[in-house]
C-alpha cells in the first residue's frame, strides 16, 4: 500500500499523557482550560503531521466543553487520530481521560475536533492531504460524518455558502 492509495488511522494515532502540576492549575486547583487546549493542540499537530508527513497549520478547532475539573496531580491522557483527508486539510478527533496517578477514578474529560492543512516544504503553500483509510466501524463512522463537520465549519467560518453545503442539505433531506 503507497501513500496515494491512503494511509491507516492508526499509523498516526498519537497518545500523550501529562501530569497536572502546580503551574498548570488556577487559584482553585484545577486545570486550567487553555493549558488543556493547548496540550490537544499540540497532539493533535503531531497527530496531523504524522498522517500528512509535512508541517501543517492549525485552521479551525470546535467547541470545547468542559464537562469536570481535573484536579492538581490527577494524570490526564490525550488520544488523537484522523478522521479524514479532503483536499489539502486533516480533521483531528482528540479524546481527553483524567486519572488519579495510580489510575483510580478514571473519567472521560472532553473531546474536540481539530483541522489542519498539510503545507509544502518549500512553498509553505496548502499541498494535497494523504486520504485516510478507515477500517473498523468507529473508523468509518467517524470518516462519513467528517464531510458533515466541514462543511458546518466551514458555513461558520464564512467559507462555504449554506446552499454549497450538499452533505448537509442530503443529510437533512432523509428526514423531510
Ligand atoms: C489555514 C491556512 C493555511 C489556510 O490557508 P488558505 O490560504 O486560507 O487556504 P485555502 O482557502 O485554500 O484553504 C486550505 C484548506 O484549509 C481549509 N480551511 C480554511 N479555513 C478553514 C477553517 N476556518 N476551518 C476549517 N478548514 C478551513 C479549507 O477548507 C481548505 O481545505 P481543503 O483543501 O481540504 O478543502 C491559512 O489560513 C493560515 O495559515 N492560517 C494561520 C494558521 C495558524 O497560524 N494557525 C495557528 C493559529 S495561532
Amino acid at each position: 500500500m503507497n501513500n496515494e492509495s491512503g494511509k491507516l488511522v492508526a499509523h498516526s494515532r498519537t497518545v500523550m499523557t501529562e501530569m497536572i502540576m502546580p503551574n498548570d492549575t488556577n487559584p482553585m486547583g484545577n486545570l486550567m482550560g487553555g493549558y488543556l487546549m493547548r496540550w490537544m493542540d499540540i497532539a493533535c499537530a503531531v497527530c496531523a503531521a504524522r498522517h500528512c508527513e509535512s508541517q501543517v497549520a492549525t485552521a479551525s478547532v470546535d467547541h470545547i466543553s468542559f464537562h469536570e475539573p481535573i484536579k492538581l496531580g490527577d494524570v490526564i491522557t490525550l488520544t488523537a487520530q484522523v478522521t479524514r483527508a479532503f483536499n489539502t486539510s486533516v480533521e483531528i478527533f482528540v479524546e481527553v481521560s483524567a486519572a488519579d496517578i495510580t489510575g483510580a477514578n478514571p473519567r472521560q474529560s472532553n473531546h474536540a475536533y481539530f483541522t489542519f492543512v498539510a503545507l509544502d516544504r518549500v512553498t509553505g503553500k496548502p499541498t494535497k492531504a494523504i486520504p485516510v483509510i478507515p477500517i473498523n466501524i468507529e473508523e468509518k463512522k467517524q470518516y462519513e460524518v467528517a464531510s458533515r463537520r466541514r462543511e458546518l465549519r466551514l458555513i461558520l467560518a464564512g467559507k462555504m455558502k449554506p446552499e454549497d453545503a450538499m452533505e448537509l442539505r442530503n443529510f437533512f433531506n432523509d428526514f423531510k
